[in-house]
């Protein structure tokens, strides 16, 4: 296969952006180079995301822009994988017949093999407990960090959320095929870790949880820094947040779902805590790492949210003063619990409620990075942004912008001097 390309366009979330890179890995393990515009492939794999309908109309669009490159060159391949070509299957072939595969988050293993078999068979969505155990040929972009799957799949079946249906039942990856991923990504020079997973706190090898993974992680030399996401609040334990507090590279930020801050809701949403639950949570974690970074995901116009359930979480924002958060408007996904609820909220309301918390949360994002100005923080080296300005992260995952260059990948001491709502200023000390 060697000269032949590849274009592919990632939706959703960082798990799909990881597996993109794994599926590059595949095809340039076979002589594939990518390419920045479909018109150059000879491959176009559209890696989608079912998570809100939005998500998913978004990539019907980019499909129907490159449909007429086919009659221009039959022999292209395309592909379409991730959560919606799990999630639709059979019928975004009907829709679209000039798809030539179909490949479910749990399939991408065989995608080397489907290609170099000009496969006559289309779909491949079933459930694959191989994914956990596949060493892919990952091609990473960044050379400074690194995602690396530890879980894949949920068994929480939030009300709302399709990922139980796309990425199948909770499996953890064994713990000796992550520990040596790592430790190559830390002799390659990379020196940040993500681990992922739907709910990486439920992880489970053997007799190794997630709070003795994360230990057993910051043995690995050159590896300086250990992040992870993402955590539902019923699991997250003490022993966590003690490994928080006591292992340096652990870095101090925890990205924690809160979705709604009235129980009624919480409730008909299946999250399994209350508000004052969630609350003591926070409160431990602070107590304990006063300087945690705490971000979170919100869902505004859940079905049967009154104005009075609202309120309760915009209190909730106001109270527990996150880092930062994402904002959505509640979207009915197939097969969920919450699509066939009764009380659909409309959508001025929906429209009207998330501008109201994103317009609070900046606020308050910007109120918590003023108080960061005049302090030292430590921060990891990434690279240049579009502006030419050097940039990193503190540890508490906000970006920091320097004047002065530096090599990616150095850590280096920083204070900072001015705070925008986005970022901040710092010069290096
Ligand atoms: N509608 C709106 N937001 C959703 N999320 C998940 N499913 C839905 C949905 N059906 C949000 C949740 C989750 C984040 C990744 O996306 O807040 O934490
Ligand atoms: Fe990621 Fe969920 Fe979207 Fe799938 S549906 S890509 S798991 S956000």
């Amino acid at each position: 296969m060697k000269g032949k390309t590849v274009y592919i366009k990632t939706f959703g979330c960082q798990m799909n952006e990881h597996d993109s890179e794994r599926m590059l890995g595949i095809l340039y393990s076979m002589g594939f180079n990518e390419v920045d515009e479909p018109k150059k492939a000879d491959i176009i794999i559209f890696n989608t995301c079912a998570i809100r309908e939005k998500a998913e109309q978004k990539f019907m669009s980019s499909l129907g822009r490159i449909k007429h490159l086919k009659r221009r060159k039959p022999e292209l391949k395309i592909i379409v994988a991730g959560c919606s070509a799990k999630l639709q299957g059979e019928r975004l072939v009907n829709k679209a017949p000039f798809i030539d595969y179909i490949i479910g988050p749990d399939n991408i293993s065989i995608l080397g093999k489907i290609i170099e078999n000009n496969s006559e068979e289309k779909i491949f969505i079933d459930e694959n407990s191989e994914i956990a155990y596949f060493d892919f040929p990952t091609l990473r972009k960044d050379n400074v960090k690194a995602w690396v799957n530890i879980i894949y799949g949920c068994n929480n079946y939030c009300a709302y959320c399709v990922v139980p249906f796309t990425r199948g039942r909770e499996r953890s990856r064994p713990f000796e095929k992550i520990y040596n991923e790592i430790k190559r990504l830390g002799e390659e020079g990379f020196k940040e870790v993500t681990l992922l997973g739907q709910n990486v706190n439920s992880y489970q090898h053997e007799n190794i949880d997630f709070p003795l993974l994360l230990e057993k992680i910051s043995e690995i030399e050159g590896i300086e820094r250990i992040r992870f996401v993402t955590s539902h609040p019923k699991d997250l334990s003490e022993k966590l947040i003690y490994v928080m507090k006591n292992n340096p590279k652990v870095c101090e930020h925890i990205h924690l779902p809160l979705q709604a801050g009235s129980d009624r809701i919480l409730k008909l949403m299946n999250r399994k805590y209350s508000y004052e639950e969630y609350m003591r949570k926070i409160q431990t974690l602070r107590d304990n790492i006063p300087d945690i970074a705490i971000t979170s995901d919100i869902i505004v116009g859940f079905p049967q949210e009154s104005d009075e359930d609202f309120e309760k979480t915009i209190s909730a924002l106001t109270e527990i003063q996150f880092d930062g958060i994402f904002a959505f408007k509640f979207s009915a996904r197939p097969g969920t619990a919450a699509s066939k609820l009764e009380g659909k909220i409309n959508e001025d309301i929906k429209a009207k409620r998330l501008m109201e918390v994103l317009k609070l949360q900046d606020n308050i994002t910007e109120s918590k990075n003023k108080k960061l100005e005049d302090t030292i923080q430590e921060i990891l080296i990434e690279g240049e942004n579009e502006e030419g300005f050097t940039f990193g992260r503190t540890r508490t995952n906000k970006i920091v912008k320097l004047t002065s260059h530096f090599p990616s990948g150095k850590i280096i001491k920083v204070k900072i001097k001015k705070a925008n709502r986005h970022s901040l200023e710092g010069i290096v000390i």
